[in-house]
Order: C-alpha cells, then sequence, then structure tokens
C-alpha cells in the first residue's frame, strides 16, 4: 500500500497535453466521491464538484480558460467549487444526522454528541454570520481583545472565511487528482481563467467561487514539461 501510493503521488504531474481518447465518465464520477471524502473545516463541505462533458460546455470553458494548452486538449472537466454562502445549511445538516444518532444512555460518545450539538448550534454561527463584513469585523477586534489574555481563533473576518472555504476546497481537489493517477488518468489543475464566465457558462450563483478548474483526460507525454522541479527539501523541512 505504501509503494502504491508512492507510485502514485510520484507519477502525478500537471499535465499540459492529453491524447484525444475520451475517459470514463463513471471512473470520473468515482474520483469526484474521493474528492467529497476530504477533511474539511468543520465538516460544513462548503464544495460542490461540476463534471462537465459535454462538448459544448468543455468548448466555452477552455475559452474562459484562455485556451491554454491543458484545457484545449483535455477530455473533461472538473470545476471545483466553494459555496461559503452554504455553511447555514450545511450545519444544519451536520446538526440533524448527529441528533439523529441513536445514542444508549451510557455510550461513551455521549459527552462528544453533546459537544457537537453546541459546536454546530452555537459556535458555527458565531463564526459565519455575516453582513456586509461588518460581524467578522466586530470578531476581528473581539478577538484582538481577547487575545490578549488566552489564544483565541484569529480567522474570522469575512475574508478569513472565504480562505477557510478555499483551503477545503483544495483539498478535495488533491483527493480528486490523487484519486484520477490511481486510476491511470491525468490532471492538470488551473486558476487562470476567466471565473465570471465559468460561472456563467455553470449557471453558478454569484456567492459561488471557483476554487479551481481540473483538466482531466490521459497524458501526452509531450504534455509533461521535464522533470519535477522542488526547491531542496531541506529549505522547507524544519524539525523542532
Ligand atoms: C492552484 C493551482 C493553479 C494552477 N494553475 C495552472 C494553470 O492555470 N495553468 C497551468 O498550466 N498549470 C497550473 N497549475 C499547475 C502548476 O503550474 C504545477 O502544479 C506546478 O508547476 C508544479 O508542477 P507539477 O504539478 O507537475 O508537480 C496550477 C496549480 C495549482 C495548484
Amino acid at each position: 500500500m505504501k509503494k502504491e501510493f508512492d507510485k502514485i503521488v510520484r507519477s502525478r504531474r500537471s499535465v499540459r497535453k492529453f491524447k484525444a481518447i475520451d475517459i470514463s465518465d463513471d471512473v470520473v464520477k468515482d474520483c469526484i466521491l474521493h474528492a467529497s471524502l476530504a477533511p474539511n473545516s468543520s465538516n460544513l463541505q462548503l464544495w460542490e464538484f461540476y463534471h462537465v462533458t459535454s462538448k459544448k460546455l468543455m468548448k466555452k470553458i477552455s475559452y474562459a480558460c484562455f485556451n491554454q494548452p491543458a484545457a484545449r486538449t483535455a477530455s473533461q472537466f472538473v470545476v471545483v467549487v466553494t459555496r461559503k454562502d452554504l455553511w447555514n445549511k450545511r450545519r444544519l445538516f451536520n446538526l440533524s444526522k448527529i441528533k439523529a444518532r441513536n445514542l444508549k444512555l451510557n455510550d461513551k460518545h455521549l459527552k462528544n454528541r453533546s459537544i457537537a450539538i453546541k459546536y454546530y448550534k452555537y459556535l458555527i454561527p458565531t463564526v459565519y454570520k455575516e453582513f456586509y463584513g461588518i460581524i467578522g469585523l466586530f470578531r476581528y477586534f473581539n478577538a484582538l481583545i481577547i487575545g490578549l489574555f488566552r489564544p483565541i481563533y484569529r480567522q474570522v473576518t469575512k475574508s478569513d472565511m472565504r480562505v477557510v472555504a478555499h483551503k477545503s476546497s483544495a483539498l478535495a481537489a488533491q483527493n480528486f487528482m490523487l484519486s484520477m493517477r490511481s486510476n491511470g488518468y491525468d490532471t492538470c489543475p488551473m486558476e487562470g481563467f476567466d471565473s465570471l464566465r465559468v460561472k456563467k457558462t455553470l449557471s453558478l450563483p454569484r456567492s459561488a467561487e471557483i476554487n479551481m478548474i481540473i483538466s482531466c483526460g490521459i497524458r501526452d507525454e509531450k504534455g509533461i514539461y521535464g522533470d519535477q522541479i522542488r526547491v531542496p527539501f531541506d529549505e522547507i523541512y524544519f524539525k523542532k
């Protein structure tokens, strides 16, 4: 298993030219299911995945990606979308699932359940509730003052919460790309696109944000631009 994982991680590359061969919708869908199993902030799952296979839509998305090679030659796209606006819906979903857990009075998970219920009932709204960025700003100053006396969670402004949502979506994207690789397929994550045009093409609401667009297909060896370049590991690894 360790060897297999090593092989998958090491053979994943950003592929800029794909072979003109169809790939299986079902396999890609299965990889998207793996994406949805990624760890994510407060399990709110503020993401959506748009699996684009229609040639008409693909042409439009490629155009919005400036027809860069990875988009022009892709067999399919997966668009990873963050939906910070769905926090309340997903909070209530978690709450109902946790409440539905049928635990006996002496169950050791009973205490955890009660903590989780409080977490989704009170804490999540405190962090996510927003009114034109004003509540976030209030939370920020509140954290600054309380933080003088004890550790406190400080990433509480409106833009901080965007980062939180994008972090989780990026983890899902990586799950997806590794899952694709394990199926012998290739990918290229892209942030070079006109987000407004892509949102319009996919009929996304204003509040949705595109995390990344992932081109999918089977690698043409010419689509790998040389050996993988990384800074020396000892420049980025710090053991303390
Ligand atoms: C968030 C993100 C955005 C990226 N955007 C693009 C892009 O628009 N076009 C592209 O060709 N590659 C894009 N890449 C791929 C990177 O250039 C690539 O991951 C990097 O050069 C390392 O190469 P490797 O993935 O083969 O290891 C992106 C990667 C990430 C993670």
